[in-house]
Formats: structure tokens, C-alpha cells, sequence
């Protein structure tokens, strides 16, 4: 008798277990998983000076300081201002399910502040959206994607002073009430962990030496952090019950494992993630900065003779706004590190701080970006790292991609790339649990790639920069990831061959 029901048992669990496996096939993605490719306006728009638009940071930044940025500026750059139309067609060829794009502040409000609108922008974001809802493709909107307008800097509203939390807030709003009808997923800011700790530009400590580093990057992530919190909570209030979008911001990690076993690289590799991601996400799920964050900085405060600790502190209000003001997680991840300990340096700054460096084997493929070398696995772990540090939350993927140098179009590589690194979210979401419902390519064009230049293509779709047309060319792996998107299967033969 008891070995009857052993039997039955045994054979209804060996049952379940292959159901179990069937339904997490490593290589199909369930149609509620959403593909889609992004950019950022500063990147591709152009027309930086027409109808009406002023200067952003960005814009006084290349123009100016041109040995800095490779000699490349965004005044033209894919000319997606003038040649939206083709873009969209570009995604439709594709089969995107969503893009993501960001709003350019100074197009919208030249002056910075909500009171002056210019029409123009505004009817180019609308057209742009307009068509993309023609083409099936939802919009995703990043709101800030690093173009402050210079209207604002030059009041000395940036992300250092905490003027910037009402200005930008006043700025989301007006997105909201302007393109919320059709929008229904927004990235407030994006990257700030890249922004307010130094990507190429923005704190120039080249040009301005007075510049006080170790005390801005917290005051910005400070600000950051407000204006996030503050804009989600008015979206809750003014706008939700109507418009039902939904808001994150999209905050950026590369996998940081440790160089050796020792204790040290350990604990450096989880202080990295800590003051690289833990500095926005802990806030946002836990109401505050990561305890390690505050001991270490008060204590290299003091060191330093400061009076106070350089990192800021939230009021009880402030903690209980920003706590939970996220409807689910983005995250930008293109790579891993290995991360050891670094000797103790008494210069303030947030490097100082962290206190890590990181490098990577000889045996990883180099890409076009020298610290971005390929490792697909890097999103699985990634993923993982989310979902066992924050609560199990939804994570959308907001940018994850492969650049080379030349933009060619038989662009092998990267679809190895994004084939290697589909299969990693399907190991992340079948081995581990993890509930990622998104996947967005960087980027959809060849661009600007900042003040690198346009010597770096990220894009599935090629640009000739050298034609007045800046003719659109979809690239191999473009047909790649289209076949992945109408299959939703990862094909380990290249489709397009
Ligand atoms: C981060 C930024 O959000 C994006 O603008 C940039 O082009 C990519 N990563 C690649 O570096």
C-alpha cells in the first residue's frame, strides 16, 4: 500500500517537474515579456538651435569645449529632430514593442522655468509619440536624460542646489499633463550614479579646479533623490487616477564581483554596489542611504576636518516621501567588474569614498567603450542582486548593448551579444525567479556618443553621418533581434544569414 502512493508520488512529482521546466523553456519568451530599443534626446535630435529651442548644458558643453569632446557635437547628430518619421519606420521594420526616448528640457522650456512653453517642442514630442501609437510602439519616456537647459545652469540651477528639485518637478508636470494621456511608463531621471559622480563632462574639475568634489556628487544624488520622490508623489496625486502610468528612474550597475576570495575584495566589491546603485535604490526601498555610505563618509569627513558629514542627511518627511516612490525597477547594465581594494586616499571625493577599483581579464571581448568589455553574464547576476536586495520587484531593463567602432552592417558581434545576453535574462527569470518584464537595446541608432564622440555605434540601426540625409541603414543584427521579437524565441543560428 505504501509503496503504492511512493509510486504515485514519484510519478506525479517527475510530472510536475517537467511541466515545471516546460513552462520555463530557456529559450522562449512569454508574450507579456516586452522588447524594445532606446535613446536619449541630446544623442540623436539635432536642430539645437530651431524653433526656439536654447542651449542645454550639453550644447554649451561641445560647442565650447570642443577638444573635450572629440570635436563632435549633438548639433546635428541623427537629425531624428527633422527625421523622426524614418526612426519610427526603423522601429516597425523591427517589430519594436516599445521605445524609449527622452525629452529635451530647453526644446520644451527654453528658459527653464514652466511659465514659457515653446510650441514647437511640444508639438514635436507630440508628433513623435503620435506616430509611434500609429506604429503599435509604446512610448517609454526618460524626462531628464542629462541636457539641462543653460537657461537654468547659469542661475546656478543644476543638480547641486536643491532650487533644481521644484524646477524639475515643475518640468515633469507639465510632461505629465502634456503627453500622459498617451504615455504610461516614465524614467524620471536617468543614470544619476554616471551624472553627479563625473561620466565624461558635467563636473568639469579640468576646467573649474574649484570645483568642491566630495561634497557636489552627494549633493547631487541629494537632489536627485528629492526630485525623483517629489515628482512621483505629485504623479500619484494630480495625475495616476486618470492617466494610470506608471514611474521609476532608471538606475545603472554592472556586476561587481570580487578580484580575489580575500576578505577585502570581497567586502570591496559589495561596498561598490553599495555606493554605486544601493546610494538611489536603498532610499527608495528603504527610506535612506546604505549604512556603510554614512559611517564611511562621515568618518573620511572628519578625517578631512570637515565640520559635518558630506553626505547630506533626509528629515523624517523627506525619508517617509522618498520610501516606496517607485512603481518598479530600471535598471541600465552593460558589463561586469572585477573590484579589489584600493589604498586609502585623504583627497575628498566619492571615489576616495568608495574606495574600490575595478578591472577586467584580457580574456573579455573589448567593445568600442574601453571599461564596457563584454560580459553577458554580468545581467544575469545583476538581476539576481536586485531582486534578493529590493524585495523581489519588477525589473524592467532600460538599456544593455554592444558598441563598435566601425558601424558596419554586418554586425556580427552584436548579435552574439544580444543573444548571449537574452539567454542570461532567461536563466535569470527560469533559475532564479526573477520577474523581469522588459528588455530595451541601446540604442536604436548610431549616435552621439557624448563626449566620446561618434566614434562609438551602439545602434541596430546604422547612420552615414557623412550625408546630409544621415541615412538610415538597419544593420544585421537589426533582422536578429526581429526575428527574437516575432518568435519570441532566441535563435541560436543568425537568422539573417
Ligand atoms: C548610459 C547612458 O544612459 C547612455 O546615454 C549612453 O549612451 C550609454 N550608457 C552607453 O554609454
Amino acid at each position: 500500500m505504501f509503496r503504492a502512493i511512493f509510486v504515485l508520488l514519484a510519478v506525479f512529482c517527475h510530472v510536475a517537474r517537467l511541466q515545471s521546466t516546460a513552462t520555463c523553456d530557456l529559450f522562449t519568451f512569454p508574450s507579456t515579456f516586452k522588447f524594445g530599443a532606446g535613446t536619449a534626446a541630446y544623442q540623436i535630435e539635432g536642430g539645437w538651435n530651431e524653433d526656439g529651442k536654447s542651449r542645454s548644458w550639453w550644447d554649451w558643453f561641445t560647442n565650447n569645449y570642443p577638444q573635450y569632446c572629440n570635436n563632435a557635437t549633438g548639433n546635428i547628430a541623427c537629425d531624428s529632430y527633422h527625421k523622426y518619421k524614418e526612426d519610427v519606420a526603423a522601429m516597425k521594420a523591427i517589430g519594436l514593442e516599445f521605445y524609449r526616448f527622452s525629452l529635451s528640457w530647453s526644446r520644451i522650456l527654453p528658459k527653464g522655468f514652466s511659465y514659457s512653453v515653446n510650441q514647437a517642442g511640444v508639438d514635436y514630442y507630440n508628433n513623435l509619440i503620435d506616430e509611434l501609437k500609429a506604429a503599435g510602439i509604446e512610448p517609454l519616456v526618460t524626462i531628464y536624460h542629462w541636457d539641462t537647459p543653460m537657461a537654468l545652469e547659469y542661475l546656478g540651477t543644476t543638480w547641486t542646489s536643491p532650487k533644481m528639485v521644484d524646477q524639475f518637478v515643475a518640468f515633469a508636470d507639465l510632461a505629465f499633463s502634456l503627453f500622459g494621456d498617451r504615455v504610461k511608463l516614465w524614467a524620471t531621471i536617468n543614470e544619476p550614479k554616471s551624472f553627479c559622480q563625473g561620466i565624461p563632462g558635467y563636473f568639469l574639475t579640468y576646467i573649474f579646479p574649484e570645483l568642491p568634489m566630495g561634497t557636489l556628487e552627494y549633493l547631487c544624488g541629494h537632489h536627485v533623490l528629492l526630485a525623483h520622490a517629489k515628482t512621483y508623489r505629485l504623479y500619484q496625486e494630480k495625475y495616476k487616477s486618470t492617466q494610470n502610468g506608471r514611474i521609476s528612474i532608471t538606475l545603472d550597475l554592472n556586476y561587481n564581483m570580487p578580484l580575489t576570495n580575500s576578505t577585502e575584495d570581497i567586502e570591496a566589491a559589495e561596498r561598490r554596489n553599495l555606493f554605486e546603485f544601493g546610494w538611489f535604490a536603498h532610499p527608495l526601498y528603504y527610506g535612506d542611504y546604505p549604512q556603510i555610505m554614512k559611517t564611511v563618509i562621515a568618518n573620511n569627513s572628519a578625517k578631512q576636518n570637515f565640520t559635518a558629514s558630506r553626505l547630506p542627511k533626509f528629515s523624517c518627511t523627506e525619508k517617509l516621501m522618498i520610501k516606496g516612490s517607485y512603481d518598479l525597477f530600471m535598471v541600465n547594465s552593460y558589463t561586469g567588474t572585477q573590484v579589489t581594494l584600493k589604498e586609502y586616499n585623504n583627497e575628498p571625493s566619492y571615489i576616495n569614498d568608495e574606495q574600490t577599483s575595478g578591472t577586467q581579464p584580457d580574456h573579455w571581448l573589448s567593445t568600442a567603450v574601453s571599461n564596457l568589455k563584454v560580459y553577458p553574464e554580468g545581467i544575469r547576476y545583476v538581476l539576481k542582486y536586485i531582486k534578493e536586495s529590493y524585495g523581489n520587484p519588477e525589473i524592467m531593463i532600460t538599456e544593455n548593448g554592444y558598441s563598435d567602432t566601425t558601424g558596419n552592417v554586418n554586425d556580427t558581434l552584436r548579435i552574439e551579444f544580444i543573444r548571449e545576453t537574452l539567454g542570461n535574462i532567461r536563466l535569470a527569470i527560469c533559475e532564479d525567479g526573477v520577474n523581469v518584464t522588459r528588455y530595451t537595446y541601446w540604442s536604436l541608432l548610431d549616435n552621439l556618443e557624448w563626449a566620446r564622440g561618434y566614434g562609438v555605434k551602439f545602434g541596430l540601426v546604422q547612420i552615414d553621418f557623412d550625408s546630409e540625409n544621415r541615412t538610415r541603414t538597419l544593420k544585421r543584427s537589426a533582422y536578429y533581434y526581429k526575428n527574437v521579437i516575432q518568435n519570441r524565441y532566441i535563435n541560436v543560428t543568425d537568422s539573417t544569414e
